[in-house]
């Protein structure tokens, strides 16, 4: 189906037309979402899949309640880490024997930069964006301080372009696919390429790829990856992260939080560490399972998901929601801050706007969610699982009435949270 984006700005019931004939239309069948809400935000929290309630019931009265601790080996609870890291591996890319599930992502970038400084020989520099996900930056910064003589120079800062910050002494490059608040998305093989190049290695973050487009770790010669599962693959909240390391470096590759889950004979309770052969090395502790159980219902979705229908539908329902802002509406001031072009946009669109923050109050009053970072980035979420063309629609009209009418001006939007 080829979606014309200038019919669909005409009415709101050429959406409706486009939503009847979607060949993703069914999925939205999978998720629990709330009656009359239109989730904007899958980029930060996914819906909870239908399945997962099942999961999570099973586990908590049969396995835990009845089976107690026979429920490690009977239930596999002690292979699950690997298990769902199997289930991951066809979405991002990877070929069996390479992926785990365990931790958080900011956990897992210090397990896997800190290994790829570890194999360096001798270069002391690590490579980031000082537009990364804050995690990303301080887990660096703690590396740093915690070793001799290493060194950050960040894209964005220290130069304009990875290019201008490889040489001779760049140990790692560890960047976003997507950005998580502009949305722009990277050319990661080409740079993945450029960074072996000039003799470094390269540390992916997934966050705001993995689910939602396509990602390939082995074809594009990534060394390590880690990636959320709460976002685009639906594992509910803090459910553990993904953890990526290239066959080729399985060997060499020390993990720094040596816990006795990557012993090679954990029930041995051996005085010293001994490495576990294979991807099981970096693991590290007792896992949470009721989180683990929680994600396996979003991963049995997001593994039969055809990636690039859901991507050609995600560039649809961004492309229809900045075009309903910009030429239908008039834009009220509100400026773009994502990269105009659908091929260099991950599946959100980010919008500048000065009073930004009770803007996206106002639009949760009304049942869009939204979310907000500071300054003035209004982010919108579009997961094409879930997501209709008629909620673009009403979402863009939604904002459309907030800002020309002003209610955001009210001051129950005006409150601050913890969370934006
Ligand atoms: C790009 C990116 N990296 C890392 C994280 C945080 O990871 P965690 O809090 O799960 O450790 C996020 C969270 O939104 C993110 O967007």
């Amino acid at each position: 189906m080829s979606i014309n984006i200038s019919t669909l700005l005409e009415s709101r019931t050429a959406c409706e037309k486009a939503d009847a004939v979607d060949p993703l239309g069914n999925w939205r069948e999978n998720f629990y979402l709330p009656q009359g809400l239109i989730y904007l935000d899958g980029n930060s929290l996914g819906p909870m899949p239908n399945k997962a309630l099942e999961h999570l019931e099973q586990t908590i009265k049969n396995e835990w309640s009845e089976e107690l601790i026979n429920s490690w080996k009977n239930a596999g609870w002690w292979e699950l880490s690997q298990t769902l890291g199997e289930m991951i591996a066809p979405v991002v890319g990877a070929a069996s024997g390479q992926l785990i599930v365990s931790d958080s992502t900011s956990l897992n970038l210090y397990k896997t930069v800190h290994a790829a400084l570890g194999m360096s020989h001798g270069r002391n520099v690590v490579v980031s964006e000082a537009d990364s996900f804050p995690t990303d930056l301080y887990i660096l910064e703690g590396i740093i301080s915690s070793q001799q003589n290493i060194q950050r120079r960040l894209v964005g800062k220290d130069g304009d372009s990875l290019d201008e910050l490889l040489d001779e002494n760049v140990a790692v490059v560890t960047l976003s696919h997507v950005n998580y608040r502009s949305g722009e998305l990277l050319p990661i093989e080409e740079l993945v390429k450029k960074t072996h190049e000039a003799g470094a290695l390269f540390v992916l973050d997934t966050c705001h790829s993995a689910g939602v487009l396509s990602v390939e770790l082995d074809r594009w010669g990534v060394d390590f990856a880690v990636g959320c599962t709460y976002k685009y693959l639906n594992g509910g909240p803090g459910s553990p992260a993904y953890l990526y390391v290239a066959k080729r470096h399985q060997q060499s590759a020390v993990n720094p939080l040596s816990g006795w889950w990557g012993h090679a004979r954990p029930f041995a309770f051996e005085k010293d560490f001994k490495a576990a052969e294979g991807i099981l090395k970096f693991q590290t502790g007792t896992q949470p399972i009721l989180s683990l159980r929680g994600l396996q219902a979003g991963l049995e979705i997001a593994k039969v998901a055809d990636l690039n229908m859901v991507r050609k539908k995600s560039q649809c329902l961004t492309q229809l929601f900045l075009e309903l802002v910009e030429k239908r509406y008039g834009n009220h001031g509100v400026t773009l801050h994502s990269p105009n072009d659908p091929e260099k946009r991950g599946s959100q669109v980010a919008l500048h706007y000065a009073n930004g923050f009770p803007v996206i109050q106002a639009l949760i009053a009304r049942k869009i969610i939204a979310d907000f970072r500071a300054p003035g980035i209004m982010r919108f979420g579009f997961a094409p699982l879930y997501l209709r063309y008629t909620d673009v629609w009403d979402a863009a009209e939604a904002l459309h009435e907030v800002l020309k009418t002003e209610e955001w001006r009210e001051e129950r939007f005006q409150q601050k949270h913890q969370v934006t």
